[in-house]
C-alpha cells in the first residue's frame, strides 16, 4: 500500500495538534468526545497529551456507506455523556463532506453544550457542502480514499499504523 502519512509523521502532526488544542483552551476544563470509530487510534493517542482536565466520551455516528461512497448519517448517542453547560470538542478521524461534524455539532449544542468546536486528524482538499469547518486539524490532504491509524474501508485496514492510500490491489488483502 502507498504511504501517505508514515507513523512518525502522524505522530508529529498529533503533537502539533495537541498543542494547538492546548493553546486554545489553557488550562480550562474540557469534554472530549470521540467519534466513533473512526477516531479510536487518534482520540487514544490526543488525550494523552493534553493537559487541560478532561471528561471523555464517545458516540457513534456511521453513514449507511457501501465502501467509498457516504450515504445517510445514523447518529448513535446512547454512549454518549453529559453535556450541559459544558465546552466540548468532538474529535474525529476525517472532514471530507463535513457532514457528519456539521450533525453533530448541531446535537450538541442542542444539548446545551456552552461550546462546541471539533478535532481531526485530516482534512481532505476538496468542496465542502456545509458551512462548518473543524477548528484543528493535523493535516490536509489530496481528494484520496485514504486507510489505516482508525481509517478504515469496510472496517477493515484500522490497525495500520501508517496512513496509506488504498489501491484496487489491497481489496485482494481483506479477509
Ligand atoms: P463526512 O461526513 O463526509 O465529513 O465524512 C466523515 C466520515 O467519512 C469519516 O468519519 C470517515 O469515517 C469517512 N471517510 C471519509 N473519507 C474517508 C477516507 O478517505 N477513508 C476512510 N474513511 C473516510
Ligand atoms: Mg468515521
Amino acid at each position: 500500500m502507498k504511504t501517505l502519512l508514515s507513523e512518525q509523521e502522524l505522530r508529529i502532526g498529533v503533537e502539533r495538534l495537541a498543542k494547538s488544542i492546548d493553546d486554545f483552551y489553557g488550562v480550562s476544563p474540557l469534554t472530549v468526545i470521540a467519534v466513533m470509530t473512526g477516531s479510536l487510534v487518534l482520540f487514544a493517542d490526543l488525550i494523552r497529551l493534553l493537559s487541560m482536565p478532561l471528561r471523555v466520551g464517545v458516540v457513534q455516528a456511521s453513514s449507511y456507506r457501501e465502501g467509498m461512497a457516504s450515504g445517510e448519517l445514523h447518529v448513535d448517542r446512547r454512549m454518549m455523556i453529559d453535556v450541559f453547560g459544558r465546552d466540548v470538542m468532538l474529535v474525529d478521524d476525517i472532514f471530507d463532506t463535513g457532514k457528519t461534524l456539521d450533525r453533530l455539532h448541531d446535537e450538541i449544542r442542542g444539548l446545551g453544550a456552552n461550546s462546541v468546536r471539533s478535532a481531526v486528524l485530516l482534512k481532505k482538499i476538496r468542496s465542502v457542502e456545509v458551512d462548518l469547518r473543524p477548528d484543528f486539524a493535523a493535516f490536509e490532504i489530496p481528494d484520496e480514499f485514504v486507510v489505516g491509524y482508525g481509517l478504515d474501508y469496510r472496517d477493515h485496514f484500522r490497525n495500520l499504523p501508517f496512513l496509506g492510500v488504498l489501491e484496487p490491489s489491497d481489496l485482494e488483502s481483506m479477509a
